[in-house]
C-alpha cells in the first residue's frame, strides 16, 4: 500500500552528523516529514505535489466510478464538486453524461492546472467550469446545484458544520449531497496521516452534523478496505 511506501522514507544517519542536527530530534524530523507528506494530500504543490498527485490518481480511480455511479447523473442535472484534485471525477461524469453542467473547486493551483489541462474540451464549451479558492470562503458560486460530491475532502475540515451549511444552502430542493471518506480507524493506518492536518470524523458524528444543518434521507454505503471502513455518504436536502 502506497501509505506505508511514504511513511518509510528512510532519514540517513549521516543527516544528523553532517547537518549537526541532534540526534534526539530523529522523531522530531520524521514527524516534519510525515507532515509535509500530509500537507501534500491535503493541498498538493510543488515537486512533492505531483507525487502526490499520481499517488491520489492511481489509488482513488475506484471511488470516483463508484461515486459516478452513486450520484447517478441525469441530463438536467448542475454538478458541483469539492475538492476535485486533478479532474478525473469531473471528466468521468462529462464523459457518460454530454448535457449535464459541471463546476468544481479546489484550493490547489497545481491540482487545477492538472484539471484543467483534462477537461480542456468541456472547459472550451463552457460545461464545466473550475473555480479556484476555499470552498468553505468562496463566494462567487452563481447558481444552485443539483448534486454535490466531494471524496477524500472531509478530513481537512476542523469543523463540518460550516461547510456542510454551505453545501445545504448551494443545494436546489431535493438536491443530494455524497461524498467518500474513509473511517478514523482507516486513517490511523496511514502513517503519515498526522492529526493537526488529517481530522478523524466518525460517521456518527458526520450524521449528527449533517441532520443537524438540515440534510435527511440519510443513506450510507460501507465498504470494507484492509479490514478497516470506508464509506459513501448521501444526504438529501428536501427543505
Ligand atoms: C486528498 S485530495 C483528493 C482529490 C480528489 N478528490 C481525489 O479523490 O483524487 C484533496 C483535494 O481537495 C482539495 N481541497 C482540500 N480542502 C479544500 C477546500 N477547503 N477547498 C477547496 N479544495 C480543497 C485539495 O487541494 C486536494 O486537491
Amino acid at each position: 500500500m502506497f501509505y506505508n511506501d511514504l511513511a518509510q522514507i528512510p532519514v540517513p544517519a549521516k543527516f544528523y552528523s553532517s547537518a549537526g542536527v541532534r540526534k534526539a530530534s530523529k522523531e522530531e524530523f520524521q514527524m516534519n516529514l510525515k507532515k509535509i507528506w500530509a500537507q501534500q494530500f491535503r493541498r498538493p504543490s510543488g515537486i512533492l505535489g505531483h507525487y502526490a498527485a499520481g499517488f491520489m490518481k492511481k489509488n482513488n480511480f475506484p471511488y470516483y466510478e463508484e461515486m459516478v455511479e452513486l450520484l447517478d447523473i441525469q441530463d438536467c442535472d448542475r454538478v458541483l464538486e469539492i475538492g476535485c484534485g486533478d479532474g478525473h471525477a469531473v471528466k468521468l461524469i462529462s464523459g457518460k453524461n454530454t448535457q449535464c453542467r459541471i463546476d468544481a473547486i479546489d484550493f490547489s493551483d497545481l491540482m487545477l492546472r492538472k484539471a484543467k489541462k483534462n477537461n480542456h474540451q468541456c472547459l472550451r464549451n463552457g460545461r464545466v467550469r473550475l473555480f479556484e479558492g476555499d470552498f468553505r470562503m468562496f463566494d462567487r458560486f452563481d447558481c444552485r446545484y443539483t448534486a454535490v460530491f466531494a471524496i477524500n475532502v472531509v478530513y481537512f475540515w476542523n469543523n463540518l458544520e460550516e461547510p456542510f451549511r454551505k453545501v445545504h444552502n448551494l443545494l436546489e430542493k431535493n438536491g443530494r449531497f455524497i461524498f467518500y471518506m474513509s473511517s478514523p480507524e482507516r486513517i490511523d493506518k496511514i502513517p503519515f496521516a498526522v492529526k493537526d492536518v488529517f481530522n478523524r470524523h466518525s460517521l456518527e458524528k458526520v450524521k449528527e452534523v449533517l441532520i443537524e444543518t438540515g440534510f435527511e434521507n440519510l443513506k450510507v454505503t460501507t465498504e470494507v478496505k484492509n479490514g478497516t471502513d470506508t464509506y459513501y455518504v448521501k444526504a438529501v436536502k428536501h427543505r
